[in-house]
């Protein structure tokens, strides 16, 4: 019936380039609407540099349809997402060549087999552009994401001032891409088989999923209120989402689901969430309430809370030798330094504070309540780093001992650390330089200085899919 619907409205034009074999090959092959709903819909959500977004057009179009976003809605509801599956299916003759479809070769350029005009310009240049792949693959039967072929190590570089991520191949340093779209990124973390990436976004409170062969929204998921950082547990399969509102809460999103299965409640709006090492704790931390909220990731519910004197900040942690954590090292709001809380004992039970840097200058300017705001453990454990903001260092101590080994300057206002996963190299942000340091964890050097956009921030280690 559809097909016949199709066949009126192109008509006798691509009827002739059908011929009969297509006519055939489409019988065998069935659209699915999982796959349109989840992977094909963001395509029209998409800004794309230069474009305008499909949804911008379609929506007032009496041919292929795009149902308008409900008022404060980030994602299509199901009915929607059946209206347009329905009406992308007449442009599409399923399991034939892409370029016998017209909503394959509409914003396809024209150099690429695209049609010669489309109202609504070229939005991929390539067969090989990757959004181009998911709608072809849909097309061609596909009824989920393709398995990426390889995935290779990435840095993240938020900018807490710009509209944009940095992306930064550690082996050459080099920028190799960025992730537009998101205005005020604040945490990021990536999924542990490379697929996606989660970014925290402040303007509209959402969790954004970034396709890493994509590098665009996939999808925005509403968040209980404004969002901070964000952390993922080692499976990949729930999403710790920090909400910095009164009277304060972790939003938790089922990742095979994409949606928010639980806004936990916790005393204090939160900064900071990570999940611990051994993915059994997610721990939340209030700047507000000065408390360090730990919460068992197989219930879901807080097990024990730890009130400290001064607001939190960053934290990082040490393992035991049974991989189950150890120690939280912590950040407090007005110290220059960080507290270590025995995890068994829930108690705090050190304070390490940083000495001046002779000859260095001290900025007191633009601190935001927190002169120490970086905390990372090296993977192989033996070393803990912290930023300082007043002394543009960082500080690298000994663990378990905790003693100086040294430090190394790493710009104005240092902010968040991460390492490569073979602990070889440390990442950081220099807030004020807009600016990434690499060092050298083992010479505590620096080996590059990487211009990122305004105002770099979180940074993180990511493995990302490679088509
Ligand atoms: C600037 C507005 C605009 C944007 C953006 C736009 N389109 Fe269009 N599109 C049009 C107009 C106008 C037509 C009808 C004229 C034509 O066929 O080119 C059209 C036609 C189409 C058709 C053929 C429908 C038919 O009735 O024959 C398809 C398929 C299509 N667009 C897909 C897309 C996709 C996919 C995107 C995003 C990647 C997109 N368009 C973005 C304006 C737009």
């Amino acid at each position: 019936m559809r097909r016949l619907i199709f066949a009126r409205m192109i008509g006798s034009v691509l009827l002739g380039l059908l011929g009969a074999s297509a006519l055939a090959q489409q019988n065998g092959v069935e659209l699915d609407f999982d796959y349109f709903k989840n992977e094909v819909q963001p395509v029209f959500l998409v800004k794309r540099d230069g474009n305008i977004r499909c949804i911008q057009c379609h929506t007032r179009s009496s041919g292929f349809r795009i149902q308008a976003l409900e008022e404060h809605r980030l994602f299509f509801t199901e009915e929607q997402s059946r209206m347009n599956f329905e009406s992308a299916s007449q442009f599409v003759l399923p399991g034939a060549d892409p370029l016998q479809s017209r909503f394959l070769t509409h914003a396809l350029a024209v150099a690429a087999g695209g049609d010669p005009f489309h109202g609504g310009g070229k939005h991929f240049p390539s067969q090989d552009d990757p959004e181009w792949r998911i709608m072809a693959d849909w097309v061609a039967g596909a009824t989920h994401r393709r398995t990426p072929s390889d995935v290779v190590v990435r840095i993240i570089q938020t900018n807490a001032a710009g509209d944009n991520s940095s992306i930064i191949d550690p082996v050459t340093n080099e920028i190799v891409g960025e992730i537009t779209d998101i205005e005020i990124p604040h945490g990021i973390v990536g999924a542990p088989d490379g697929s996606q990436i989660y970014i925290t976004n402040e303007s509209m409170h959402s969790l954004d999923i970034v396709d890493s062969r994509t590098l665009r929204v996939k999808r925005r998921i509403p968040l209980s209120g404004r969002p901070n950082n964000v952390a993922v547990t080692s499976d990949g399969s729930k999403v710790y989402v920090a909400i910095m509102q009164m009277p304060g809460a972790v939003d938790i999103i089922d990742v095979a689901s994409m949606t928010k299965i639980k806004t936990l409640p916790v005393n204090g709006a939160i900064h900071n969430v990570y999940v611990t090492p051994d993915s059994r704790y997610a721990v939340a931390g209030s700047i507000q309430t000065r408390t360090i909220n730990v919460i068992d990731t197989a219930t879901d519910e807080v097990v024990w809370e730890l009130e400290m004197d001064a607001g939190i900040r960053p934290m990082t942690f040490s393992t035991n030798a049974d991989g189950s954590t150890k120690s939280i090292f912590v950040q407090l709001s007005g110290f220059h330094g960080f507290a270590v809380v025995d995890f068994a004992r829930q108690a705090e039970v050190a304070r390490v504070e940083h000495p001046a840097v002779p000859g260095q200058e001290a900025h007191y300017d633009g601190l935001q309540g927190a002169p120490a705001h970086g905390l990372g453990v090296s993977p192989d454990g033996k070393t803990v780093w912290s930023t300082s903001k007043v002394y543009s260092h960082a500080y690298i101590y000994s663990l378990p001992e905790l003693e100086p080994l040294g430090r190394v300057f790493v710009g104005q206002h240092p902010e968040w650390v991460t390492f490569t996963p073979d602990g070889k190299t440390a990442y950081i942000g220099a807030a004020g330089d807009n600016v990434t340091y690499a060092v050298d964890v083992e010479k505590m050097e620096v080996v590059a200085v990487i211009p990122v956009g305004q105002v770099p921030k979180r940074v993180a280690t990511v493995l990302m899919a490679v088509d």
